[in-house]
């Protein structure tokens, strides 16, 4: 009975053996060609913490101190460094010799773009952000000259934002004295300046599908932002066709593209060349020009991405810069009552222009200090070597990954003395006239560079300028127990939550 057994269990046990044998096998080979590949890499390569296979380095990088970590490997390795996120290398570029020396003497070469997994997975490499060559070249320049009011109707860009502040005026004078967040009014404010340049239209603050666009564009940058999302971001070939909360992330952009093809069907339908309203409108008389020419990439895939990429890349940004702003006026209430006093002395009653910047460098000054200081962007966004190339005496290969990190540019001790303090007098000199910096690149720089600087910055002014006109932004909470670190420090910084209340001044 037993020998029958025993009999019956030998192929089984053979079975398993050969498995195991192949298995081990496999990974010996996968080892001995990563091993090969590393060691090739690291002739190459700046020096790095060294990586494991598969997970390269991310048992060392925690997901909400990455800035921490990353740091720490700067203190190790200096300011050119290598991190595996799974098996890619990606090389880190810190301080401001360092990101000037790649992105503006070496301009083209780290012109690339680096990989966004999430969004890939939805716009497929068309569109401004995530294009490479040619089409990126086309697509760039394009939202430079729409974005700087070329053809886009008789409102000007200025007059949309405007007319926005005082919408965001009406809707403050609503709560009262009572404090609230202003997280969500901001955020339809500064969206809604996107819809009017986009769609030429703008939403009220409680219509269902604007708010549907809102939480879908939150939900994706949030899922971007968390661990998971950092997750798929290393395993995103194999995750993208399983289920799994990165499904959901999939799923906010995939609405938000519905949204916008919806928009540029409508805008088709009502399409008059001769006067066109909105970028999708001066996109789509563009496309009927290069019907016939096979080099155009103006087609609906890259307008569709386009549209999405000025939603995503133009309504976070200069909304949680805002958020901040605020948070940290509330903390130095003498810093927005010189504000004020400027205000009074060269605006008066009528409605703030984009002019009265240039006579306005107090102002001025605390709109930069607050960017440099809230670093929202610390780790800047991918980019990617279009070539070999030699730098600081490394090669890095064609389509290695870089990530120029802004947050130790913006806090470069020897380009801000004593980084860590809210102080907006290092932009003025002793005339008190604005005082400009290379290093100061919120906006990052080269060719690269974000093409929507002169819209934020138009929109920082003149909705900063407009709020305290009207009001002085007051809390009950202590000036020492406001807090301005960020929320998380991973690769975007928010400010903590807080709520305020507005007084009115007239
Ligand atoms: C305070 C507000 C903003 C900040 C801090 C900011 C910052 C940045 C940064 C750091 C980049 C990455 C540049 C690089 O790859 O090195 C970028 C890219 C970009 N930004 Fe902005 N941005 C802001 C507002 C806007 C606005 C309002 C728009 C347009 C509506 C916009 C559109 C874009 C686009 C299209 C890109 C991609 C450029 C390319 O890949 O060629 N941004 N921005």
């Amino acid at each position: 009975m037993s020998s029958n057994t025993t009999l019956q269990e030998r192929p089984r046990v053979n079975m398993f053996f050969a498995t195991a044998l192949l298995i081990l096998v496999l990974l010996c080979l996968v080892c001995a060609t990563w091993l090969k590949g590393k060691s090739k890499d690291q002739t190459l390569l700046p020096p790095g913490p060294p990586p494991l296979p598969f997970i390269g380095n991310i048992h060392q990088v925690k997901h909400r101190e990455l800035l921490l970590s990353l740091q720490q490997f700067q203190e190790k390795y200096g300011p050119i460094f290598t991190v595996y996120f799974g098996s890619q290398p990606s090389v880190m570029l810190c301080g401001y010799d360092m990101v000037k020396e790649a992105l503006i003497d070496h301009k083209d070469v780290f012109s690339g773009r680096g990989r966004r997994p999430l969004v890939e997975s939805v716009i497929k490499g068309y569109g401004i952000i995530d294009s490479n060559g040619e089409r990126w070249k086309q697509m760039r320049r394009f939202a430079l000259t729409t974005l700087r009011n070329f053809g886009m109707g008789k409102r000007s860009i200025e007059q949309r934002i405007q007319e926005e502040a005082q919408f965001l005026v009406e809707e403050f004078s609503k709560t009262e004295g009572k404090s609230f967040d202003p997280t969500f009014l901001l955020g339809c404010s500064i969206s809604n300046i996107i819809c009017s340049i986009v769609f030429g239209k703008r939403f009220s603050y409680n219509d269902e599908h604007f708010l549907s666009l809102l939480k879908n564009i939150t939900g994706a940058l949030r899922f971007m932002n968390s661990g998971w999302g950092m997750i798929f971001y290393y395993f995103h070939r194999l995750l993208r066709h399983l289920p799994g909360p990165h499904q959901k992330g999939i799923r906010y952009l995939t609405d938000v593209k519905a949204f916008v093809q919806e928009r540029v069907d409508e805008s088709l339908d009502t399409l008059n060349a001769d006067s066109t309203r909105h970028f999708i409108d001066c996109f789509l008389v563009k496309m009927q020009q290069d019907q016939q020419n096979p080099a155009s990439e103006f087609h609906n895939k890259n307008l569709v991405a386009s549209s999405m990429n000025l939603f995503f890349a133009g309504t976070e940004t200069t909304s949680t810069t805002l958020r901040y702003g605020f948070l940290a006026l509330l903390k130095y209430p003498e810093i927005q009552a010189k504000i004020q006093d400027e205000i009074e002395r060269v605006i008066g009653d009528r409605c703030p222009s984009a002019e009265d910047r240039t006579k306005m460098p107090y102002t001025e000054a605390v709109i930069y200090e607050i960017q440099r200081f809230s670093d929202i962007i610390p780790t800047g966004v991918p980019h990617a070597t279009t070539e070999d190339v030699s730098f600081r005496g490394y090669t890095i290969p064609k389509g290695t990954e870089v990530f120029p990190l802004l947050t130790t540019v913006l806090n470069d001790p020897k380009q801000f003395p004593q980084p860590g303090l809210f102080s907006p007098d290092r932009f003025l000199d002793d005339k008190g006239a604005l005082k400009k910096y290379a290093a100061f690149m919120p906006f990052s720089a080269g060719r690269r560079m974000c093409p929507g600087e002169g819209l934020a910055r138009m929109e920082l002014f003149l909705f900063l300028t407009t709020i305290l006109q009207n009001f002085t932004l007051t809390t009950v909470v202590s000036r020492e127990d406001l807090d301005l670190s960020p929320e998380c420090s991973s690769a975007g910084h928010l400010p903590r939550c807080y709520k305020m209340s507005v007084v009115p001044r007239h």
